[in-house]
Order: structure tokens, then sequence, then C-alpha cells
């Protein structure tokens, strides 16, 4: 009986290594989120323009785990997926409306922000991924990034929601619960994950939907994790802004276990820390996805999501921190390097869904 009971022991033990080796693993399962969970960040953005139906369709198809979108909200108050504050960037605002051009979100109604351009932009900044197909797209709403993520019955992505500056968009949290209970989206663990940078509106998120998984995000500077130094990046003297927020560091331990303490009372099951990336731009920022700072998070049993990461040398890196999913503009790519490649190309998915 002895000898039968330690070989079932033997038996578990590469089991239980496993176990310690991915603690994520274990948290995932029990929110019903996938790990690790590859995250379509504004959907495929690299591949399309970001937030519109070309890059949640690719990333649909390419088999990402969760769509993510940044929400606000119309002058009427309809639901929308827009990641900065203004439209410049990503539209013609400044063409179409000239005299609101740096106005928020709120200024428009749907109709006008609707009628703006949210794809040629694109085509003119990278012309080497630029399509047809992608001029004249769309902002999307929050209901019809939902239609796409249900447009395919073989492929379900979940969304994966973030409040952006919520503080413009009072009572958002509330109209967010509404649309997704209207649509029978929070009957299914795990199907939709809420984030926010600002842990007042996730700890609103929590009152009005406290079954859903919620994610702290969390980066170096105001309103989040205090810095080793205060020397501002005007004060350094620096250029590359990238360089610079790969030198910051938190204050110290324990100021980063201070905001995974936040992050527990305000009801998140996990965090979504940022990355410094190998080759630098724009999306790199401060490496809180320290080993040190990913144990310290599972040993208060919260996940890890990082944000946001497209090259395989950084999906190395990350995961071999212990991460427990990733934000990428490049589904396809992490998707293969977690070996669950998709079938057709990028290219060949845009072109036969009508892009
Ligand atoms: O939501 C995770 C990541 O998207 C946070 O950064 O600025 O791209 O929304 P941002
Ligand atoms: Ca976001």
């Amino acid at each position: 009986m002895q000898a039968i009971a330690r070989l079932c022991c033997l038996m578990l033990l590469p089991l239980a290594g496993l176990a310690e080796a991915e603690p994520g693993r274990e948290l995932a399962a029990r929110q019903g989120i996938a790990y690790p969970a590859v995250i379509a960040h504004r959907g495929a953005s690299f591949d399309a323009p970001e937030s519109t139906a070309a890059a949640y369709v690719l990333a649909r198809e390419l088999g990402a785990d969760y769509l993510e979108l940044d929400l606000q909200r119309s002058k009427e108050g309809v639901l929308v997926a827009v990641h900065d504050n203004d439209l410049q960037r990503t539209s013609d605002v400044a063409e179409r409306f000239p005299e609101r051009k740096d106005s928020p979100v709120n200024a428009f109604t749907l109709a006008e922000l609707k009628s703006l351009d949210a794809g040629s932009w694109f085509n003119q900044a990278y012309p080497e991924r630029a399509r047809p197909g992608f001029k004249g797209l769309q902002i999307l709403t929050l209901d019809e990034v939902m239609d796409i993520a249900e447009g395919d019955a073989q492929k379900r992505p979940g969304l994966y929601i973030e409040t952006k500056v919520p503080s413009l968009f009072p009572g958002i949290e509330a109209d967010l619960n509404a649309r997704l209970q209207a649509r029978g989206w929070l009957e299914q663990p795990g199907r939709v994950v809420l984030q926010s940078f600002d842990r007042n509106s996730l700890a609103l998120l929590h009152k009005h939907m406290p079954q859903v998984p919620k994610v702290l995000l969390l980066w170096i500077g105001k309103g989040s994790i205090e810095p080793a130094s205060t020397q501002s990046f005007a004060q350094s003297g620096e250029t590359d802004k990238a360089a610079f927020y790969a030198r910051q560091q938190p204050r110290s331990r324990a100021e980063f276990e201070r905001w995974l303490d936040y992050a527990k009372a305000a009801g998140a099951i996990g965090t979504g820390p940022s990355a410094a990336l190998s080759a630098g731009g724009a999306q790199s920022y401060a490496d809180l996805v320290q080993p040190w700072m990913n144990q310290l998070s599972h040993d208060k049993g919260l996940l890890v999501h990082v944000y946001t990461v497209d090259e395989d040398v950084d999906f190395a890196k990350v995961m071999a921190a212990g991460v427990d999913g990733i934000f990428t503009n490049r589904s396809g790519r992490l998707l293969q390097y977690f070996s669950r490649p998709a079938v057709l190309s990028e290219a060949q998915i845009l072109e036969a869904q009508g892009f």
C-alpha cells in the first residue's frame, strides 16, 4: 500500500513542479482566463488601423484570446473604442472639425465620430502595411466590437476593456455594466476582463460587476508607482523617452508592493504592468515585470498581464520572468511563439475579410 502511495506521489511530482513553475496557470483557470493569454492590443494593430473593424476582425481570425479596447463615450453617451484623449493621431478630425481638433471624444456626437476616417492615417504612417480597404474605416462602438467578437462561431475571443481617462466620463462603469448585461456578455466567467490605471474606476467596476475579473494597470509615474529618482524626462536631458523609462525603478520594493495591495483592495485579480522593450519605441516603458515583481504578485494571488510586447526576444524575456499573459499589437506573432499559429497570414486574412 505504501509503495503504491509513493508511486502515486512520484507520478504527481512533475505536475506539482509544473504548478510551481507556472503559478499563474491555476489562478487564470479559476477566473476562466486563457493561460498564457494572448491579448490583442487595440486589435491586431500592427497590421491594421488600431481599434477598427479591420484590426479586431484580424485579431479574431488569428485566434487571439481577447480583443483589447479603450473605452470612452460620445457626447450623447454611446460607448466607443478610442485610445487617445483626442482624435488627431488616428483620424482626419483636423480636416473635418478643425475648430474642435484637440477636443476630447465626448465633444463629438456618435454621428460626428462615425463620419471620421479612422483608417487612412495608418496608410500614411505605415505605407509598407497600407491597404486600400483601410481607407474610411470608422470608429467603433462597444456594441460593434462585441458583434465582431461574436462574428465567427469557431473563434470566440473575449473582451479586455479599459476605462480610459474615466474622470472625463463619470458613470462610465455603470454604462459598461448595462451594455455587457444587455448583451449577455457577463454570463460566461472570464469572457470579459476589465482594466484601468485608475484605481477609483477599478473599484467602481468592481462595485457594478463584482464577479468579473479585473486588472489594475501599472506604470511608473504620476498616479501610479512612485519612481526611485524624482528627475523628470525634461530634467534628464535625455532625447529618447524609452531609454529614460527603461532606467526607471520603483522607489522601493515596498512601493511596488503597495500597488499590488491597492489592486487587491480595488477587487483586482491581477495587474497589468509595463515592459521595457529591447528595441525601445513609443510603447516601451519601465520594466515592471522583473522576476521578483512577478513572484510577489503571484504570492499575493495576482495574475500578471504585461503590456505591450511585439517581438520574440521580448516574449521570451517576459515569459521567463514569469508573466501570465501578454498585450500585443502582433497577435499572429505571439500565437506563433506559443505554438498556436494561425493557418493564414495576416495579409491573407485581411484579403479574405474584405479589407
Ligand atoms: O491596456 C493595456 C495597455 O493598453 C495600457 O496602455 O496606453 O496602450 O492603453 P495603453
Ligand atoms: Ca489599453
